[in-house]
């Protein structure tokens, strides 16, 4: 379907725009003492997740806008042509159908036509019974060993999501080989990793849907090479390197074995890969019953995204109240924290999600968007976060929307923790919204035997004014089914609040020039002839050069 052209001066957008200087009038907590059903009203839950966006500065008149706005950029009717398999990546004319790659048999997912779940299925199979394999031992090394760690190579949506995923869902991952990820092109990475591995019981799976990526090549080469100076032959390459990729011939040239090659299709971007074979090293880690709960996780969350209505959808709210907060509120970026330190690389799981989807100025028809789009997304877990930038978001200048992610039971057995971890993840939410007012600081301090004087010089730094938005999302747990239903709000997120920017979630554009640049100032480092630069850029060049040559003297 086409998609309506991006209106600032629509009936829902202006609507909205009248509301804006209500936002601020009555702040967030007398919002909850005129309310006390503010919470429910402004919460929701699906697949196990429960959304509570009370702590917004919205009433029901701006959320009904915003969902009148979702309703007059279609977001329904592009959420359809989406699961319908139509090319809505128009940039690079594909279809965007991860969805299918954690549905079940005879889900009806097509592209042109065609069911593409038998071949969905069938890679999803393999790629498990291999996960087993390996996990079981029954995949040996060259020399009959036991594979005893697993190192995946990739980078951006190839490392990420298993990256992200292995770490969160460690607890499920008893029994299975030690796991390692690699992605950057700095050798301190790769090294780090192979100075503690034996080549006869490692196994790479070399990530990659286009099997050219630089970083990606370039560290396969070096393990390659790794090998082979350990002394075993090049037919252990066969078992010792697998991949994932959706270049066949690529990997053959690399020495993989196709037989030991896992694909998935144009339809799959690399930020939404992590359901394919791309999930091979967590499906190691994790093991078949832990890839498949995660699958299901996500799946339920499709379901939803697909069947409820757009006031009760959990990602088109959360698309919603993120829009608001950026378009209308003016706040230029969004703290991701976990209350989980399983979950350290989520904030930059997101990062890619978001900011590589969304990160665009200008819509599907060429024009400017016009309005602030993705804003920068960054954070780190708590209780760590609090220690360290949670001072900025009590009392800097720019207000910071957070959001809270909070499992509600631990992986561990340690007793106590958990209890003072939620208290703090909520305490912080509370915190930003109520702040500390002059007077209560000065009752404080009066209480605490302080002089006037002291007092009067004290208030201002100890005072914060409070009424900085947060979302919470409760997860049941840790597991395999509420991290997947928890990424797979995120990515619904991302494609409603592209629809509402009428832009092109599904490409990346950006990063090309910087790679192409890069493959021309890494060949003048190597004394190819000089290119035409800027004197910043030829200074830097010449002072590279210098010390590489110096090295290699
Ligand atoms: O950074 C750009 C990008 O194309 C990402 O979108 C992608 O996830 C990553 O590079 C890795 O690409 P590939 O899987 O083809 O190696």
């Amino acid at each position: 379907m086409t998609r309506p052209s991006f209106d600032t001066h629509s009936p829902a957008w202006r609507a909205l725009e009248a509301l804006r200087p209500g936002a601020h009038a009555t702040p967030l907590a007398q919002r909850f003492a005129a309310d006390a059903d503010r919470a429910a009203r402004f919460s929701a839950t699906a697949a196990g997740l429960t959304l509570d966006y009370s702590k917004n500065a919205l009433d029901e008149a701006v959320l009904a806008a915003l969902v009148a706005l979702a309703a007059e950029r279609q977001v329904d009717g592009l959420r359809d042509a989406l699961l319908a398999g139509e090319r809505i990546n128009r940039t690079e004319n594909r279809a965007v159908l991860h969805m299918a790659l954690r549905a079940p048999q005879g889900a009806g997912f097509a592209v042109d036509g065609v069911d593409v779940m038998p071949a969905v299925v069938a890679v999803r199979e393999r790629m498990l019974a291999f996960a087993e394999s390996v996990r079981s031992g029954e995949w040996t090394g060259h020399g009959g060993e036991a594979i005893r760690d697993v190192v995946n190579i990739g980078i951006g949506g190839s490392d990420l999501g298993p990256r992200m995923a292995c770490e969160a869902l460690a607890a499920e991952a008893a029994g299975g080989p030690r796991m390692h990820f690699v992605s950057n092109v700095d050798g301190h990475a790769l090294a780090g990793v192979l100075d503690a591995l034996q080549p006869e019981t490692t196994l790479f799976v070399i990530a990659s849907k286009t099997f050219t990526t630089l970083e990606t090549m370039r560290n396969a080469d070096s393990a390659r090479a790794w090998l082979l100076d350990a002394g075993l032959p090049r037919a252990a390459i066969a078992r010792h390197f697998v991949a994932v990729s959706t270049h066949a011939e690529a990997v053959s040239a690399f020495g993989i074995d196709t037989a030991n090659m896992f694909g998935f299709w144009d339809w799959v971007g690399g930020r939404f890969s992590m359901w394919s074979a791309v999930g091979l090293s967590l499906a190691i880690a994790v093991g078949e019953a832990g890839f498949r709960a995660l699958l299901d996780g996500a799946h339920q969350m499709d379901r939803h995204f697909a069947e409820a209505p757009l006031a009760a959808n959990l990602p088109v709210l959360l698309a919603l109240v993120g829009l608001w907060n950026r378009d209308f509120l003016g706040y230029p970026s969004l703290c991701i924290a976990p209350y989980a330190e399983p979950l350290a690389r989520l904030p930059a799981y997101l990062q890619q999600l978001e900011m590589e989807s969304n990160g665009k100025s200008v819509r599907l028809d060429g024009e400017a968007v016009g309005v602030p789009t993705c804003p920068v997304i960054w954070g780190e877990p708590g209780t760590n976060g609090q220690h360290a930038f949670f001072q900025l978001l009590h009392q800097g200048t720019d207000v910071v929307p957070v959001d809270f992610i909070l499992p509600l039971r631990p992986s561990h057995g340690l007793p106590d923790h958990h209890r003072l971890l939620l208290a703090n993840g909520i305490a912080q939410s509370k915190a930003l919204m109520v702040g500390r007012s002059a007077e209560a600081v000065r009752s404080e301090l009066a209480a605490a035997g302080r002089s006037a004087d002291e007092i009067a010089r004290l208030v201002p730094h100890r005072t914060f004014a409070g009424n900085r938005p947060s979302n919470t999302i409760l997860l049941p747990d840790l597991s395999p089914r509420s991290l997947g239903a928890l990424i797979a709000l995120y990515e619904h997120k991302v494609f409603v609040q592209g629809a509402l920017w009428g832009i092109n979630s599904f490409d990346q554009w950006g990063v090309e020039l910087g790679k192409q640049l890069a493959g021309g100032i890494a060949d003048e480092l190597a004394g190819g002839p000089a290119g035409a630069h800027d004197g910043s850029t030829a200074a830097l060049i010449a002072r590279a050069k210098a010390a590489l040559d110096d090295d290699a003297a």
